[in-house]
């Protein structure tokens, strides 16, 4: 069916194109900060119970479409591995939680951040207990931990580096801004980390994180009430897949849209990075046996990697310490998840099952004004939204406006470290595919989105 009905559905209205990432550095809003509680809280506006309907984002489970037929048949794997991932091996699959990866509680100057995988390996240690990571550390870390593959995992360290971390130690915050002691030069400034990243990294209609809007910019602290939604759609049978996450975050998508007037979704963080999240999960965080290489995921695997306690409904997020479970095995290396099978392969598969879920635009007007963005105008015509039914479409699409995001903020020496970082991670990542060469991203009327240039930044914390 490619992506016909997508077309119809996420496009409402010809419109602005948003640069990639919103223009960053500008317009920190004190005095709409100062209308939400600071820090590590929610605000009563994240936390206020708002119900999406099935059919509203159009799925019927007694009439599926034949691409929610194959979304469903998605195994834990992912859409990289169709025929499911090959092998378990338990020693090689076995992540160790003792000896030098016991957990540990962060200390007071150990950084944590908006990420559960990230939170839970740096308290592990399978990356610096400090929160403030290189990219081979990275690297290391995630494949040890996870079974994410170098190409993926090292894009995403270099994106981290160059767009919210340090240039000159080469490093990057899981959290907020690193202590002052290893401060260098970022490409935008002074290194926030990921947790102050919003519209760079940091995106809205996250699993459990608010948007960073209606939570005074913190976008970091875990909101119960929404993890509740999260873990309801998987406790008819205790097991979480890609097909039901891939209706959560398009549920989500909805509740950013009626809440959040400076909802806005540039394409790198939200339209790709925030639904992503919601399949590392699955990919990611299920335990894998003998008896089931593919994985499960259920809610206790769930909650322990979230740092949450308590049994549903009476859920508490313990800040900073999510952690890997007990006796749990992850995806096997020769399955490792990677970035164009594995991260754009899951999207595209959503973004066919659940059209309306592909949201490239914002709020133009308050809530409720949603208004999609032309991929044919974006990209000058080099694109449609119909090319991105194919994972190797949508991640040339990542690939090209991150490579061309670059420029837009550096200059001299600043340009040249940044690029030495990002341009080998990129080959990695995304240097076998023939692209279709977009000459030059559209960012035209930006400011018909308020949310492009709402970027917080924030203190350090531990959050
Ligand atoms: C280099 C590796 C990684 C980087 C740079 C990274 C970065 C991020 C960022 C920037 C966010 C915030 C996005 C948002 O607003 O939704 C995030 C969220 C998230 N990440 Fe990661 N991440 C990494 C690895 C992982 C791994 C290995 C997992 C799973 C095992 C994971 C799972 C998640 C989840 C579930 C969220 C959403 C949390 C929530 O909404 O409550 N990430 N990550």
């Amino acid at each position: 069916m490619k992506l016909l009905a997508l077309s119809t559905l996420a496009i409402q209205g010809a419109v602005a194109f948003p640069s990639l990432m919103g223009k960053v550095d500008e317009a920190f809003q004190p005095d709409k900060r100062a209308a939400y509680p600071a820090g590590c809280s929610v605000s009563k506006l994240c936390n206020t119970r708002m119900d999406i309907s099935d059919s509203e984002i159009g799925y019927n489970a007694k009439a599926k479409t034949p691409a929610q037929v194959a979304s469903a048949a998605r195994n834990n794997c992912g859409a990289q591995n169709p025929t499911g991932c090959t092998s378990f091996n338990a020693k090689a699959q076995y992540v160790s939680t003792s000896g030098e990866h016991a957990y540990a509680d962060p200390a007071p100057d150990e950084i944590r951040g908006p990420c559960p995988g990230l939170n839970a390996a740096a308290n592990h240690a399978y990356l610096p207990r400090s929160g403030i990571a290189s990219l081979p550390q990275t690297v290391d870390g995630m494949n040890a931990a996870f079974g994410m593959f170098p190409d993926l995992s090292g894009f995403l360290a270099a994106y981290a580096i160059v767009f919210n971390g340090d240039l000159l130690t080469q490093t990057w915050s899981i959290g907020g801004p690193p202590p002052s002691t290893t401060i260098g030069s970022g490409l935008l400034g002074k290194p926030q980390g990921i947790s102050w990243s919003h519209n760079k990294y940091e995106g809205d209609s996250s699993i459990g994180r608010c948007d960073a809007y209606i939570n005074g910019g913190d976008a970091h602290s875990l909101s119960v009430e929404r993890f509740k939604y999260a873990y309801v759609v998987g406790m008819d049978n205790d097991r979480y897949t890609l097909d039901k996450f891939a209706r959560e975050f398009t549920k989500n998508s909805f509740r950013s849209i009626r809440q959040n007037p400076n909802y806005f979704a540039p394409l790198f963080s939200t339209t790709l990075v925030s639904p992503a999240a919601y399949n590392f999960v699955v990919n990611l965080m299920s335990n894998r046996t003998a008896a089931e290489p593919n994985g499960y995921l259920d809610g206790e695997i769930f909650k322990t990697f979230f740092g949450v306690s308590g049994t549903y409904p009476n859920f508490k997020w313990l800040p900073g310490k999510e952690r890997i479970p007990e006796n749990w095995y992850r995806r096997p290396s020769e399955n490792g998840y990677n970035a164009v099978g594995g991260v754009f392969g899951d999207l595209a598969a959503q973004f066919l099952a659940y059209p309306v879920s592909f949201r490239f635009g914002g709020n133009a007007n308050g809530v409720d004004t949603y208004t999609g963005i032309d991929i044919a105008d974006f990209t000058n015509g080099a694109m449609h939204l119909d090319d991105l039914s194919k994972p190797e479409n949508l991640a040339c699409l990542a690939y090209q406006s991150v490579q061309q995001a670059v420029p837009d903020f550096a200059t001299g020496g600043l340009l040249q470290a940044a690029t030495k970082v990002l341009n080998p991670a990129l080959a990695k990542a995304f240097g076998g595919l023939a692209c279709p060469r977009i000459t030059k991203f559209n960012n035209n009327n930006l400011n018909g989105y308020p949310g492009h240039s709402y970027s917080p930044t924030g203190p350090a914390t531990t959050c």
